[in-house]
């Protein structure tokens, strides 16, 4: 009888099902938009949702690239493994055309942030630009590559360098406090299916308790 519940076995179903579920229902996703260069030196940007900050000590963002059809590796990935070294930018509402623009299966060696019309500015602790349209960059260094033994490659990054435009911060002393009004920010998210996505401005807060909950 049923529970009201559908049931998967991930272990039978398709590998394409099996991402179009778990894409679905793990929402909404944070989108890592990847500047890496490649051994020439030439700049890539491509946008990455399987993607989430795992540890702040060290701190350690992780994404995962998936297979590339056409070539051995995705371009951000080859670069990566070639140069050790990438920028995170988080995506704001207003740039949510550009990073779309970036995510073509542009030829190897296509500069995606060129054609989206990009500004980008140097690092400061990498060789790797990052994009100024962005309110935050998080500078990275490779910690691991892990295989898992399917067609995704995880990067494990550890985060050497933060950008972070002073305008986001809260109130006056904001910056001093390390408040961010992600409002500010206007961040977007990864949603379902081929196109969706979300905002971060519908927030609400509620207050941590302590023990004991209420006297109980
Ligand atoms: C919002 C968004 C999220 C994406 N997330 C991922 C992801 O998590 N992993 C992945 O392999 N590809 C992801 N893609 C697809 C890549 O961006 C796409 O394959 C891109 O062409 C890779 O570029 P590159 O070859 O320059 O690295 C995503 C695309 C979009 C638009």
């Amino acid at each position: 009888m049923s529970d009201g519940f559908a049931g998967f076995d991930l272990g039978t179903m398709s590998k394409g099902d099996s991402y179009k579920l778990l894409a679905s229902v793990i929402l909404p996703r944070p989108i890592a938009w990847v500047v890496s260069r490649d051994e020439a030196g030439r700049v890539n940007a491509a946008p990455f949702s399987f993607f989430n900050i795992v540890s702040s000590d060290p701190p350690l963002v992780a994404i995962s690239i998936s297979g590339a059809p056409d070539r051995q590796y995705k371009d951000t990935l080859a670069n990566i493994r070639a140069r050790k070294q990438f920028v995170v930018n988080m995506v704001p509402e207003e740039l949510a055309e550009a990073m779309n623009v970036t995510a073509t299966n542009a030829p190897v060696g296509t500069d995606e942030t060129v054609l989206a019309g990009l500004e980008l500015a140097e690092g400061t602790a990498v060789t790797i630009p990052r994009i100024v349209g962005s309110p935050v960059a998080l500078e990275c260094e490779v910690f691991e590559v892990l295989e898992p033994g399917g067609a995704s490659t995880i990067v494990l990054g550890k985060i050497v360098y933060v950008h972070v435009r002073e305008n986001v911060f809260e109130g006056p002393d904001g910056l001093a406090r390390l408040h961010v009004d992600p409002t500010q920010m206007r961040l977007i998210g990864r949603m379902h299916g081929g196109g969706g996505y979300c905002t971060t401005r519908d927030v609400f807060t509620i207050e941590r308790k302590n023990w004991p909950l209420d006297g109980r």
